[in-house]
């Protein structure tokens, strides 16, 4: 027989950890409607000119990570990459922006790009985002970011760096990528083979590089804060102010430039201590040319993506515990004749009162069955046996406190809710 694993790059989320994912996905959804956001949900592949025309052709997704797949109609479809574009794509068919000044909307979904695998890096990985369309004030850049730290620091992560930086815009952006092509020209010996082809094609993604001699090469570039046009100078004073006001702490980084050629003015990144190469727990920024780009009148827009797959690794490197569990609070012994009918009358009343209850029919010895329920953590174990049964009353042993008590049947779910909320 063949031996078959997931595929490289990517990774099944076991019983034992899922809820830990589904913590993380509450908290964000908790945070996302108390800051007025609703869930958008759009398909797992796109027409592929989605991402080709507003992504970038020079960015890395475009150009060598996409999933691309012709059907048998012929079209090419692309498995989506990011969500920021379906999102704004579904914004523009569905005429989302028709109703209110403006239009938030938050998703948590599954992202596939063809990269080379690492700690932190997947084939297959899950962004929590939001968009927020209609807005241009930097104070909602300032709200937006803010959401991203609540969130993360709801999850107990509080060592984190937030980076900000303005990209500039149509308007300056052209005039600093001139200046910084003529100062990369010049060292363009130093440069790595990739920047060098960066710096033709896309010449702000040099700035990103993480090899030392490029590093070194552009340590004294321009930076593009000092190039901004006074519009984006003063967004980016306001967004500064913004995070002031609401005591966030920020580092400007002037090499920060994002993946992505649909951003314009802020961009910003999380980066945490707990991850390695891959140290971006999640990225954003203002897009305010994307929406006129799919057809629609021009709109501002702000948004970010936070990777659910590197917040759990940064909470396990942090050794920051959730408070979840997948313990029951009851597990119900059942050994002898007439117990498994009453284990599964009792146990279908305690689940019904909101117990998180467990049954084993597996017919094994009381001991036996004990040990499962000290195994799952179980904080009371209902033991029917042939004498428990005959008499509808429950041993129930409350397993921290190793003390054992009869119960009737008719009370057991009131005694186990009494029990459990002291
Ligand atoms: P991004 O920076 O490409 O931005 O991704 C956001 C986050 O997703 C990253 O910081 C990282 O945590 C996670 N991530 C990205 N790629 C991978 C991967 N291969 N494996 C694991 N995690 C990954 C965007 O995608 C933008 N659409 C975000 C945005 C929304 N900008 C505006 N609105």
């Amino acid at each position: 027989m063949p031996e078959y694993k997931a595929p490289r790059g990517t990774m099944d989320v076991l019983p034992s950890e899922s809820c830990k994912w589904q913590y993380i996905e509450g908290v964000f959804r908790d945070i996302c409607a108390s800051c007025g956001f609703s869930e958008i949900r759009t398909p797992t592949f796109e027409h592929t000119e989605l991402f080709t025309r507003n992504l970038g052709e020079t960015t890395d997704v475009v150009s060598k990570e996409m999933y691309t797949f012709q059907t048998a109609g012929g079209r090419s479809l692309t498995l989506r990459p990011e969500g920021t574009a379906p999102s704004m794509r579904a914004f523009v068919e569905h005429n989302l922006g028709s109703a209110l000044p403006f239009t938030k909307m938050y998703y948590i979904a599954r992202l596939f790009r063809y990269e080379r695998p690492q700690a932190g890096r997947y084939r297959e990985h899950t962004q929590l985002g939001l968009e927020c369309v209609g807005e241009e004030a930097p104070q909602t850049d300032a709200e937006i970011i803010s959401i991203a730290t609540r969130f993360i620091e709801t999850l107990g992560i509080k060592d984190y760096r937030l980076k900000i930086n303005s990209i500039g815009c149509r308007v300056c952006r052209p005039e600093y990528r001139k200046a910084l092509v003529e100062y990369a020209s010049q060292k363009a010996d130093s440069l790595c083979s990739v920047c060098r082809w960066r710096l033709e094609n896309n010449p702000l993604r040099m700035l990103d590089c993480k090899e030392e001699g490029c590093r070194q090469a552009l340590a004294d570039a321009p930076a593009i804060s000092d190039c901004l046009c006074p519009e984006c100078r003063a967004h980016f004073e306001g967004l500064k102010e913004g995070l002031d006001l609401l005591g966030i702490k920020y580092e400007q980084d002037k090499n920060l430039v994002r993946g992505f050629d649909y951003y314009t003015k802020t961009a910003f990144e999380i980066v945490s201590s707990g991850l390695g190469a891959q140290n971006a727990v999640g990225g954003g920024g203002r897009y305010d040319d994307l929406i006129a780009g799919l057809g629609h009148k021009p709109e501002p827009a702000i948004g970010f993506g936070i990777g659910l797959e590197r917040l759990i690794l940064t909470l396990e490197a942090l050794g920051i515990e959730l408070p979840v569990s997948n313990s029951p609070e009851v597990y119900m012994v059942a050994c002898g004749s007439g117990a498994p009918e009453a284990s599964l009358a009792l146990a279908s009343e305690l689940r019904k009162a909101g117990v998180r209850t467990e049954t084993d029919f597996t017919g094994r010895s009381i001991k036996a069955q004990m040990k499962t329920a000290g195994k799952l953590g179980a904080r009371f174990a209902v033991i029917l046996g042939e004498s428990e049964t005959a008499s509808k009353t429950a041993s129930v042993k409350d397993m921290d406190a190793g003390t054992q008590e009869a119960v009737a049947f008719p009370l057991l779910a009131e005694y186990i809710k009494n029990k459990s909320e002291r």
